[in-house]
C-alpha cells in the first residue's frame, strides 16, 4: 500500500490551480448516460483522481465509450444500454447510486446492489427510494440486489426529510425526462447541484430552481450530447487554504468561485487566518492561529462536513478550545484517534469533540481512514515537528489529484512510497 512520507515544519508559499469538483463531476458523468443523440457529451476541468477511473469504468460496463486525455472526457452512448451495475463498482463507490435515476429516465430500469454502510457511519440511500417511488418507479429489493423498474415516469411533487445531496441530485436525473412537471421540496444547495442543472439543461433539459429549497423540472422527450465545464473543487480549494493556514504560510488560490467558500473563509478568519480574495482567487497570509467558538457541520450554505476534518487539524495547533459539532455524518470523527498520536489534544463524545490547541504536533506513523481524514493528517503531518508517515493513500487518491505534488509545488517536502494500490 502506497504511503506518503511528510518531512513537517516548512511554510508553504507560492499558487495552485484547483480543477474540478469531484462531487459534480460524479453525477454529470452519471447523467452522460441521458445523452439519446449521435454524438458525444465532452466535459472539461476533469480532475485525475480514482473516483474519475471508477465511474468510467462503470459507464464502459454500461456500454458507453469513455475516453479521458488532459483534462476532458468524451461520453459516447454505444448501441445498446445494460442496466446491471456490477457489485464490485457498488462497493468500490458510494456514488454508483447516481446511476439509478438516469438509467430509469433512460431505459426504464436499473439492478444493483446496495452502497451499504461505509468508514464515516451508515449511509442509507431510503430517501432516493422513496423520491424514486413517487414518480412511478418500482423497487424490488432481493437477496441484497435492488431491481428498480418504470414502464413510464410521472412528474410529481416530492418532499424530501431533509436535504440530501445525492438524493436530490439522483431525483433531479430520474424526473428530467419524466411525463409532466416535477417539484422537488427541501431540496439540497449545494453549489454541484447547480452545476448539475447547468449541465443537463445544456443537455437540453428543463431544471430551474437549483441552489434553492425547490426544484422545478419539467419532463422533455430527450437529452442530447453537450459540452460543459465542471465548476471547481470547494473542497479541495478549502483544504489547501487550511494547508497554507496550518504551516503559517502564504498561498494564492487561483480558478475558485471565492463565494462557494463563504462558511469556510468566514470560520477560518474567526480562527485567526488572514485572507484576501479577488473574483476568482483567495491568498492565505500568516496569521496567529486561536480557537473558534463552535464548529457546526451542516448543509449548503453552512460549513461543509467534507472540511471538518482538514479543519480539526489546523484547530489541534489553535491557542484554545474549539468545540466541534458533527450533524451531518454520525461517525466522522475517525482522524481525531490518528491526531492524537500525534500530540494533539482531543476528547470525542458522540457527535461533539473538543479540541484543546497545542504547541508542537510531532510526527508519528498514522492511518488514513477515508478520503477527508486522510488529507487531514497530511495537513497535521506538514506542521508537525519531525517526519510523518500516512498509510492507505489511495483514499486520499479518491478525491485530491496527486496530493504529493500539488503540495511539493507549495514547497512542502513530501514523497510518495510504497505500493502498489488497488487500481480501479
Ligand atoms: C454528498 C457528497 C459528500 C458530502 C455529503 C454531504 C457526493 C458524491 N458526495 O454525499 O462528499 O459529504 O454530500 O455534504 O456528492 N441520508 C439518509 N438517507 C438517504 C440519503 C442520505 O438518511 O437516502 C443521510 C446520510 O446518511 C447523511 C445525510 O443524510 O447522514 C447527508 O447525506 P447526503 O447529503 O445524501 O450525502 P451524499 O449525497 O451521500
Amino acid at each position: 500500500m502506497e504511503e506518503f512520507i511528510v518531512e513537517g515544519g516548512h511554510k508553504l508559499s507560492g499558487s495552485l490551480q484547483v480543477k474540478g469538483a469531484k462531487n459534480s463531476m460524479l453525477p454529470i458523468m452519471a447523467a452522460s448516460v441521458l445523452n439519446s443523440s449521435d454524438g458525444s457529451v465532452v466535459l472539461h476541468n476533469i480532475p485525475n483522481i480514482y473516483d474519475l477511473h471508477v465511474m468510467k469504468n462503470i459507464l464502459d460496463s454500461l456500454g458507453f465509450k469513455v475516453e479521458y486525455q488532459g483534462d476532458t472526457l468524451q461520453i459516447t452512448p454505444g448501441e445498446e444500454i445494460h442496466y446491471v451495475i456490477p457489485d464490485d463498482f457498488m462497493r468500490e463507490m458510494r456514488s454508483s447510486i447516481f446511476l439509478m435515476g438516469p438509467l430509469l429516465a433512460r431505459i426504464g430500469k436499473v439492478k444493483l446492489t446496495y452502497p451499504g454502510g461505509c468508514s464515516i457511519g451508515p449511509r442509507p440511500i431510503d430517501l432516493h427510494l422513496k423520491g424514486l417511488a413517487s414518480l412511478g418507479v418500482q423497487v424490488r429489493e432481493e437477496n441484497g440486489y435492488i431491481e428498480a423498474s418504470a414502464e413510464k415516469l410521472l412528474g410529481t411533487d416530492i418532499h424530501l426529510d431533509y436535504p440530501s445531496v445525492g438524493a436530490t441530485e439522483n431525483l433531479i436525473m430520474a424526473a428530467v425526462l419524466a411525463h409532466g412537471k416535477t417539484t422537488i421540496y427541501n431540496a439540497a444547495k449545494e453549489p454541484e447541484i447547480v452545476d448539475l442543472q447547468n449541465f443537463l439543461n445544456a443537455m437540453g433539459c428543463q431544471v430551474r430552481g437549483a441552489g434553492t429549497e425547490k426544484i422545478r423540472i419539467e419532463g422533455v422527450p430527450a437529452a442530447g450530447k453537450c459540452h460543459y465545464r465542471i465548476i471547481p473543487d470547494r473542497i479541495v480549494a478549502g483544504t489547501y487554504l487550511m494547508a497554507a493556514a496550518i504551516t503559517g504560510g502564504e498561498v494564492t488560490l487561483h480558478e475558485i468561485i471565492p463565494s462557494h467558500l463563504d462558511a469556510v473563509v468566514a470560520k477560518l478568519k474567526e480562527a485567526g487566518v488572514e485572507i484576501q480574495g479577488t473574483e476568482d482567487s483567495l491568498t492565505v497570509k500568516d496569521g496567529s492561529l486561536r480557537a473558534v467558538e463552535t464548529l457546526r457541520t451542516l448543509p449548503y450554505p453552512g460549513f461543509p462536513t467534507d472540511l471538518q476534518a482538514p479543519m480539526s487539524a489546523l484547530l489541534t495547533k489553535a491557542r484554545g478550545d474549539s468545540l466541534i459539532v458533527e450533524n451531518v455524518f454520525e461517525a466522522r470523527f475517525q482522524h481525531m484517534e490518528e491526531l492524537i498520536k500525534m500530540n494533539a489534544q482531543v476528547n470525542v463524545k458522540d457527535r461533539n469533540a473538543l479540541i484543546t490547541g497545542v504547541e508542537r504536533l510531532v510526527g508519528a506513523r498514522v492511518n488514513a481512514t477515508d478520503l477527508r481524514a486522510g488529507a487531514a493528517l497530511v495537513l497535521a503531518a506538514l506542521a508537525a515537528e519531525g517526519t510523518s508517515v500516512i498509510q492507505h493513500v489511495w483514499h486520499i487518491d479518491r478525491g485530491y489529484e496527486s496530493m504529493e505534488k500539488a503540495l511539493k509545488q507549495l514547497g512542502a517536502r513530501i514523497e510518495r512510497a510504497g505500493g502498489p494500490d488497488p487500481s480501479p
